[in-house]
Parts: C-alpha cells; sequence; structure tokens
C-alpha cells in the first residue's frame, strides 16, 4: 500500500497539492465550505491513480486544494462510504494520502440522527468519543505495522485542543454545540425503533454512517483530528417519524452555515 499511497501523493503534487496544513472531509448535505476557499487545485476522485471512484450521486467526490482563512488545506468534497460496497481501507485511503501531502491536522464533519433526544434537527455535536459498530477496523489487515503501530491507542481519539478551539469558535459565534458520543453503523437502512433503544442504552448520543474509520486511521498516523456532526433527524423510538434521504440532506443544507463558521474560525488558530 505504501507504493500507492506514493502514487498517489505524487500525482496530487503535480497537479498542485503543495503542502497543504489542513486535511477537511465533508459529510453528506456539507459541501459548500468550498465556496469559502481560493481554490488553487482540484481533481475528481476518479482521476487520482488508486483512489476509490465516487459512486454516489449526491456526492461530487473531488478533492480541493487552496487557501482558508490563510491556511492551505486539502478538502474531500464527498467521501467514501462502506454502505457503498467500498473496504474500511478504501474508505480511509484518502486520509494516508492527505497525510503523506502533509497535513498535520483533520476536520471532519457528517450528518447524524440524534440519539440524545435534547439535540435537535439542524444543531451541531462536537464529538467526543465514538463507538465502533462497524462490524471492522481499517487497520485489520496484513502490513499494518508498516504504515504505523498496530494497537493504536483510543483513549483519545478526538484531539482536546482541536475541540476546545471548536467550542470556543461556538461561543463566539453564538452557535449551539452539544457534545457527545458518535455511533457509526454500517446502514444504509436506517434505524428500527429497536436500534435507537439500543443505541442509547449503549451511550451513543448520535448515529450515523461514517467518520469512525477516517479517525481511526487519523489515530494511527498521529493526525490530531476533530470531527462533528450535524444533526439532521431525530432518534425518538417512541415517536419516530419516516426519514428519507431528501430530508437528511435538506436539513444537512440548513444547519451548514454554522458548521462553515465554526470550521473558518478554528482553521484561524490551528
Ligand atoms: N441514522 C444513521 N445515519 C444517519 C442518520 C440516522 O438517523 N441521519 C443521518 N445519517
Amino acid at each position: 500500500m505504501i507504493k500507492q499511497i506514493k502514487e498517489s501523493t505524487d500525482f496530487l503534487i503535480s497537479r498542485g497539492f503543495a503542502a497543504p496544513e489542513v486535511g477537511i472531509i465533508l459529510g453528506t448535505g456539507l459541501g459548500k465550505l468550498i465556496e469559502e476557499i481560493e481554490i488553487e487545485a482540484e481533481v475528481s476522485y476518479n482521476h487520482i491513480p488508486y483512489f476509490p471512484t465516487a459512486t454516489v450521486e449526491f456526492h461530487k467526490g473531488k478533492l480541493i486544494y487552496g487557501s482558508l482563512e490563510g491556511k492551505k488545506v486539502v478538502v474531500m468534497q464527498g467521501r467514501f462510504h462502506l454502505y457503498e460496497g467500498y473496504t474500511l481501507q478504501d474508505v480511509t485511503y484518502p486520509v494516508r494520502v492527505m497525510k503523506h501531502l502533509g497535513i498535520q491536522k483533520l476536520l471532519v464533519s457528517n450528518a447524524a440522527g440524534s440519539i440524545n433526544l435534547n439535540f435537535k434537527k439542524g444543531e451541531i455535536m462536537l464529538i467526543e468519543d465514538h463507538l465502533n459498530l462497524l462490524g471492522g477496523s481499517p487497520l485489520a489487515f496484513y502490513g499494518v505495522e508498516h504504515l504505523g503501530e498496530r494497537f493504536v491507542d483510543m483513549s483519545q481519539p478526538y484531539d482536546p485542543v482541536m475541540n476546545k478551539a471548536l467550542e470556543e469558535a461556538s461561543k463566539k459565534n453564538n452557535i449551539t454545540l452539544h457534545k457527545g458520543v458518535y455511533a457509526s453503523v454500517l446502514g444504509p437502512q436506517l434505524e428500527t425503533k429497536a436500534e435507537y433503544r439500543y443505541l442509547k442504552i449503549i451511550g451513543a448520543d448520535a448515529v450515523g454512517m461514517s467518520t469512525v474509520p477516517e479517525v481511526i486511521v487519523a489515530n494511527h498516523l498521529k493526525i490530531p483530528v476533530s470531527a462533528v456532526s450535524v444533526i439532521t433527524d431525530e432518534g425518538d423510538p417512541d415517536n419516530l417519524e419516516p426519514v428519507n434521504i431528501q430530508d437528511i440532506i435538506a436539513m444537512a443544507e440548513k444547519a451548514e452555515p454554522n458548521m462553515i463558521s465554526l470550521f473558518r474560525e478554528v482553521i484561524k488558530d490551528l
């Protein structure tokens, strides 16, 4: 895999992706941060050697390079999900490439359903910890020790300094920022009432279908990482309303300006 990572990286450098400081992964319905970036280079995922190809049509599937708040950033507009049929290694491959490009920090966003019913649609949750319910690990493969240590410590997977900066950014901008535990499930089906009850019992505050693999790999590579969930629906098992992906995307787009404000503010000071 090392050879492939190097080839992907060399390709991106040849396209102008020079020494980004911060990596950003944008979740479902959360692509508009791109409009705030002075773009210097962009490449579709399917043109990057060894990158998985983008399949879900509402994801634009591009890697973007440019300046934001005076920092050089590399942004994934759209990510890969296990539910699209990719492996955990495919899903996390871009994180390894961004590390090789030189990122020193990683910011991640996603759309999620709330399990903690104090968290309402359109609000944002800072992920303080997570539950990996994906049934696998992106580190469970032969040769992983050549890329980093196998038995990665996960006692503090989310960077406390970056988290504090996000909290301060939320106060400064008057944005509600809840804190909680994110559970990652395979999907793509949404949860049953019984599953929402189960997620509550095991300590989840929000549930989604991403982020945890990328965060595990960021820890493997020792990249400090923070992640936020935009709450797009409420998983109240006693009052469950049908949700569909269009509603989820629409709600993500509605809440997106707040997420953008937080990311902008925090990038300034990274
Ligand atoms: N469950 C799982 N994934 C999600 C949800 C949800 O309720 N909302 C957005 N992504």
